[in-house]
């Protein structure tokens, strides 16, 4: 690993001022990030992923603490770190082409021919099956198709970071099977960083180097992390039969149901 801390999230705050008062969404956040590493966060509704991952998006700002990307202060959104966001975020009243098309030309238009810009659009169309949905509009797709379109986007932008908030959630298990493994091929291609929230317990086995654990809200914070070391490319089949593989899901559940069981009423 040459970059020991790609992502450096410090003593990280986050209050919300709201109408009802302030809210105390996460403490004492500390969490360093390798270089090529992928990182899922897990943990129940309304603890505060979305917020983590907004945070190293660059879309929100601390309250207090510092979160560092590559050695320099996360200040605002970049390409660099791209973001597939839990409500497909298309822009309506552009095609499915031209929404990933627009992220394309952010980051290589300045550089490639518009040949070049409509292949990888091409590309990344085909890689999430959507070849023949592109010029269709996000109101003509079904929720799981508008899904498929901002991980396509994301992926086409070749990010060095890839934030993804529950990409998978609104598929059916076999697109999700599918995609999974698309990723970590395109993952292992690009050597891209990875910070995933999910709800699946498997999907976190499966996908992660480490997955990090989030305690309940209000005031959440990390409580354990998983160090999963199972060997790559992955096998989802034969895995399914390893016992190591079992017994990262059983901490994951036990963290989950028995250590953080979920309130019954939700966080405000
Ligand atoms: N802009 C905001 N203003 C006020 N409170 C907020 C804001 N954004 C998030 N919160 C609160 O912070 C907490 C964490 O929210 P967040 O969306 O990060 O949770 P989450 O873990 O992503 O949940 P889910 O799994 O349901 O997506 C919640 O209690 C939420 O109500
Ligand atoms: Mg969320």
């Amino acid at each position: 690993m040459d970059e020991p801390k790609f992502i450096d999230i410090e003593g990280v705050e986050m209050v919300f001022h709201t109408r009802k008062g302030v809210f105390h969404a996460l403490r004492e956040i500390d969490l360093t990030v390798r270089k090529g590493e992928f990182i899922t966060l897990i943990g129940h509704s309304g603890c505060g992923k979305s917020t983590l991952l907004n945070l190293i998006a660059g879309l929100l700002k601390p309250t207090d603490g510092v979160l560092l990307c590559a050695n320099r202060e996360i200040a605002g959104p970049s390409p660099e770190r791209s973001v597939v966001f839990q409500n497909h975020s298309l822009l309506p009243w552009l095609t499915c082409y031209e929404n990933i098309y627009l992220g394309v030309e952010r980051v290589f238009g300045k550089t490639e021919t518009r040949n070049q810009l409509r292949e990888r659009t091409m590309q990344a169309l085909a890689l999430v099956g959507l070849t023949a949905a592109e010029s269709k509009r996000p109101h003509e797709i079904s929720g799981g198709m508008k899904q498929r379109v901002g991980i396509a986007r994301a992926l086409a932008m070749e990010p060095k970071v890839l934030l993804m908030d529950e990409p998978f959630g609104a598929l059916d298990a076999l697109t999700r099977a599918h995609l999974q493994d698309e990723l970590l091929k395109i993952v292992a291609a690009t050597k891209s960083t990875v910070v995933m929230v999910t709800h699946d317990v498997d999907e976190a086995v499966l996908l992660s180097d480490r997955i990090v654990m989030m305690s309940n809200g209000p005031a959440a914070t990390i409580g354990e992390i998983v160090d999963v070391q199972l060997e790559r490319p992955r096998d989802r089949v034969a895995l399914a039969q390893d016992a190591r593989y079992t017994g990262y899901r059983t901490a994951v559940l036990e963290f989950l149901y028995r250590k953080q069981a979920h309130p019954a009423k939700e966080a405000a």
